[in-house]
C-alpha cells in the first residue's frame, strides 16, 4: 500500500469564494488533528476567469475573521494532472461536478463527488456561491465548511484501506 500522502481538491467555478475557502477551512483543521502530514489539500476552478488571482476580498475577511489565512492562494483552473495526482475531488455544487465529469478521464481512480455530500446531516449537498452574495454568505460558506470538516477527514483517512475506486458504503 502506497504511504504518499492523500490529495483532496475542492473544486468550485471560479476558485476565489468557495473552494479557497473550503481549503483554508480544512486544511487548518486538518493541522489541528496533526495529521498535516498525511493529507495534500488544494483548491481550483473549473473556469479559468480568475487565474493567478487571490481569494476574493470577502473571502479573505470572512475567513480571516475566524483565525483562517487564505490571501495567499491564487486561483487555478482545474488540469487533466489533477486527476492522475488526487485521491479526492469534491465539487461545489452540482455545476461544478457536472463540468468535472465532461473533462474527467476515463481511467480517473478517486472519488469524486459533490463535498457536502460527505456530510448529510447539514441538510443540503450544494454550497452556495456567495459571489454575489452578502457578507453573510461568505459566512454560511464558512459554517459549512467548519461543519463538514470532520467528516471529510473520517472519509479521507478511510481511504487508506479501499484501494482503488469508489469508497464502502
Ligand atoms: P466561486 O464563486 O466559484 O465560489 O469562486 C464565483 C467566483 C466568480 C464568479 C462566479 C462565482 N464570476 O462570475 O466571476
Amino acid at each position: 500500500m502506497s504511504t504518499r500522502p492523500i490529495r483532496v481538491l475542492f473544486v468550485c467555478l471560479g476558485n476565489i469564494c468557495r473552494s479557497p475557502t473550503v481549503e483554508g477551512v480544512f486544511t487548518a483543521f486538518v493541522k489541528q488533528q496533526g495529521m498535516a502530514g498525511e493529507i495534500e489539500i488544494d483548491s481550483c476552478g473549473t473556469s479559468d476567469w480568475h487565474v493567478g488571482s487571490p481569494p476574493d476580498a470577502r473571502a479573505i475577511r470572512a475567513a480571516a475573521s475566524r483565525g483562517y489565512t487564505i490571501a495567499q492562494l491564487r486561483a487555478r483552473q482545474i488540469r487533466i494532472s489533477d486527476f492522475d495526482e488526487c485521491d479526492f475531488i469534491l465539487a461545489m455544487d452540482r455545476d461544478n461536478l457536472l463540468e468535472l465529469k465532461t473533462v474527467c478521464p476515463p481511467h480517473y481512480q478517486g472519488y469524486m463527488g459533490l463535498f457536502l455530500q460527505i456530510a448529510p446531516d447539514l441538510g443540503r449537498d450544494e454550497l452556495p456561491d456567495p459571489y454575489y452574495g452578502n457578507e453573510h454568505a461568505f459566512e454560511q460558506v464558512l459554517d459549512l465548511a467548519e461543519a463538514a470538516s470532520e467528516k471529510l477527514l473520517a472519509l479521507v483517512l478511510r481511504r487508506r484501506g479501499w484501494g482503488s475506486g469508489s469508497p464502502p458504503k
